[in-house]
């Protein structure tokens, strides 16, 4: 199986690309919703959960490659899983500021991200190595993350319009903001909210899709690949309560559960 793991719900988007991506595959995602929102904890505490999650996924599941969808921690300890299982094939997900600059027009991005993601080395040297290519305003969304994962629908409502407005003021003028990079995997099931809110001429990204394409490369070099014979199942776990991923799942997949 392929282990997949988030602070909760959110992976559960990259998860969709992964299945489109590579049908054959057996997944194992794991929702660590006991311990979320990651967003507002703290490195110390991210890499803590990251760590035990993995060694989870290892020991029960002989997971062959593990997808870590979510920006925290994949910022927080992607470097520390590396060096501490170099066998393991590994994907994270980062915020795609690199695709925004080719789509952006008018230079400008909204950065939307937790505050983990946002206070990262990590995102601090991304930004860094894009310097004067374009204008990244980047913003912290406190709540957003847990919003999304408790389907509160005025929350998620609320928060988007306050986030996107210290962000704005969106549209294709010069001097607007015309791309936001969805740097949170909760965020891609706002997207409707979002793009309502900043307007259909704004270019909304997320990562999955390119996350899904990555993973399968990576499998290829490794001879890991599965394909042809019967379609891959999923397994859900969580730390938190189970009705709620199978609901999310059901929601965002189409799952039949
Ligand atoms: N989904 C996560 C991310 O991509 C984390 C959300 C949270 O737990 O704060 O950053």
């Amino acid at each position: 199986m392929i282990g997949v793991f988030d602070s909760g719900v959110g992976g559960l988007s990259v998860l969709k690309s992964l299945r489109a991506q590579l049908p054959a595959e057996k997944f194992v995602y794991l929702a660590d919703s006991g311990f979320a929102p990651y967003g507002e904890r703290g490195d110390a505490f991210v890499i803590e959960r990251t760590r035990a999650i993995v060694r989870q996924l290892r020991d029960e599941h002989a997971i062959k490659a593990l997808v870590i969808a979510c920006n925290t921690a994949t910022a927080a300890a992607i470097h520390l899983v590396r060096t501490e299982h170099p066998d393991l094939p590994l994907i994270g997900v980062e915020p795609a500021l690199k695709p925004a600059v080719a789509l952006s027009k008018t230079g400008r991005i909204g950065v939307m991200a937790t505050r983990g993601t946002v206070a990262s080395a990590k995102l601090r040297a991304l930004h860094d190595s894009l310097k004067g290519q374009a204008e990244f305003i980047l913003q912290p969304c406190d709540g957003l993350a847990d919003a999304i994962q408790n389907h509160d629908v005025a929350r998620i409502s609320a928060l988007c319009r306050e986030y996107t407005q210290a962000i704005g003021p969106f549209g294709v003028q010069a001097g607007q903001v015309d791309t936001l990079v969805l740097g949170c995997t909760h965020y891609a099931f706002a997207w409707d909210t979002l793009q309502k809110v900043v307007g259909t001429d704004v270019r909304l990204i997320e990562t999955g899709e390119p996350v899904a394409r990555q993973a399968r490369r990576l499998l290829e070099a490794a001879g890991q690949l599965r394909q042809g014979g019967t379609p891959g199942h999923i397994t859900l776990l969580t730390t938190g309560r189970q009705e709620a991923l199978n609901a999310a799942a059901q929601r965002w997949l189409g799952l039949t559960l």
